[in-house]
């Protein structure tokens, strides 16, 4: 999304029940790494079911900018010809990352270890957000930074090559920052080493392997992971089957579970450990949600799952499984406002510095519905109404979305379970992750019963 873009404010109104089938868009992380992993193997990769969000085309022309040659053949169907490990180019203007985050954090790796020079540039939110988490440790491997003040865009990168391996012991939960160091990892001599004491998600190590990287995971007795990577191997050119995102799914499966007389299917979700955790969550819940055909699409476990309306109960959310559910609390906190009881989360302030400060910003959202929410140093309390509607937002207000996709579709489907509907002031960052969200919406309020 660019400055330029106009916002779009919208209001959900109290939604009969949903039904039908729906496919969501393909996974946003493993897309951003198809098309990474591709621009950097030699020969042509396919990709199928690749997320055509703005995202991930930032990725894109970032990849094009580079060097690669990225190719759309029809819808969700990419090729893509790389340039070879070290064979990136040096760009001739700045990567404009727009609001992706992972875009931004990934590619500073790729780049740290070759011999160019970019800068970053994004939108008012990326700008706000902290890159001195993958700074530090690519500096350590020899790239030089200019950074706005805080560590923030717009930076300046100077990548090195021969870049020095390094061993890093990750300080917060981070795939991208482990990915970052995986990656600019590839293109440097020796061996470089993650160790990651909370897992999170492992497309990386995946995709790395599948495309025939030198890349091992060892797992200590408490959980811990080493990640090793020995650089300056070939990548072979793949096709890819990207599986539908479990965290763009999470919008309709808690709509189904809260809006009475719902029952869904949405085909086609990946259900990877590392980022099913809003699903058990939500089965401790009470929440009747059924995996069918269960399979494996591009190296990942999918499912189908039959979503039914339910009687949710409140719980206290572990925080161990936070790393496996980060980007669906925001949706996690509408459910646990139609519960019956307290929800209680902690262990959050990773939730501080998404797409905007998700605590907040879903704290005053919720209570401008008429949710009953606290807001701690590092998670939210909220006091459901035991399925009732929340009443919704006042005439001629609307809750402010901060150019966070996740809180525009949270609270569309919030406005859904309410009384008088919920406004959003402004729908257009969807268009980051979920394009069709609006319409896959309106397909399952118009589908009748067992059609
Ligand atoms: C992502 C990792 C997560 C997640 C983001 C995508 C990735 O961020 O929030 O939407 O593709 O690696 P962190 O690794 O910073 O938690």
């Amino acid at each position: 999304m660019t400055s330029a873009t106009p916002s779009l404010p919208h209001r959900f109104a109290p939604a009969r029940p949903l039904h039908g089938r729906i496919r969501v868009p393909g996974d946003k992380s493993i897309s951003h790494r198809s098309i990474m992993l591709g621009a950097l193997a030699v020969g042509e990769t396919r990709v199928s079911g690749l997320l055509e969000g703005e995202d991930v085309m930032s990725t894109a022309a970032a990849m094009r900018a580079m060097g690669a040659a990225i190719n759309r053949e029809a819808d969700g169907e990419w090729v893509i010809n790389g340039v070879g490990v070290g064979g990136l180019l040096q760009p001739q203007t700045a990567l404009d990352m727009g609001n992706s985050g992972t875009s931004t954090r990934l590619l500073m790796g790729l780049i740290a270890s070759h011999p160019i020079t970019a800068s970053f540039i994004g939108d008012a939110s990326l700008s706000k957000r902290p890159m001195g988490r993958v700074i530090e440790p690519l500096s350590a491997m020899g790239a030089d930074f200019t950074a706005s003040p805080g560590g923030r865009l717009p930076l300046m990168l100077r990548g090195t090559s021969p870049a020095v391996p390094i061993t890093y012991r990750l300080p917060v939960a981070s795939a991208q920052v482990k990915s970052a160091i995986l990656l600019a990892g590839l293109n440097t001599p020796g061996i470089t080493t993650v160790i990651e004491p909370i897992p999170t998600r492992d497309h990386s190590e995946r995709m790395l392997k599948g495309f025939g990287a030198d890349l091992t995971v060892e797992t200590e007795p408490d959980g811990t992971r080493i990640i090793r990577i020995r650089g300056e191997a070939e990548l072979k050119p793949q096709t890819i089957t990207v599986p539908g995102d479990p965290s763009s799914a999470a919008f309709f499966i808690v709509a189904a579970l809260i809006v009475p007389g719902s029952d869904i299917i949405v085909e086609n979700v990946g259900l990877n450990p590392t980022r099913a955790g809003l699903i058990e969550v939500l089965r401790q819940m009470g929440g009747q949600i059924e995996e069918l055909d269960a399979r494996e699409v591009g190296g990942e476990p999918v499912a189908d799952l039959r979503v039914r309306h339910s009687s949710l109960t409140g719980i206290t959310v572990d925080p161990a499984i936070s790393p496996a559910m980060i980007d669906e609390f925001p949706i996690l906190f509408v459910a646990a406002a139609l519960a019956q009881g307290r929800t209680v989360t902690s262990g959050l302030d990773e939730l501080r510095v998404k797409e905007s400060d998700r605590l907040t910003v879903m704290r005053v959202a919720l209570e401008l519905a008429g949710a009953r929410v606290t807001e701690t140093g590092d998670g939210l309390i909220i006091d459901g109404t035991a399925g009732m509607p929340l009443p919704g937002t006042p005439e001629g207000t609307a809750v402010a979305t901060h150019l966070d996709h996740r809180i525009a579709m949270s609270m569309a489907v919030a406005g859904l379970a309410s009384k008088n509907g919920v406004s959003v002031d402004d729908t257009s960052p969807i268009a980051t992750s979920f394009p069709n969200f609006l319409a896959l919406l309106g397909h399952l309020l118009h589908t009748e019963p067992g059609a």
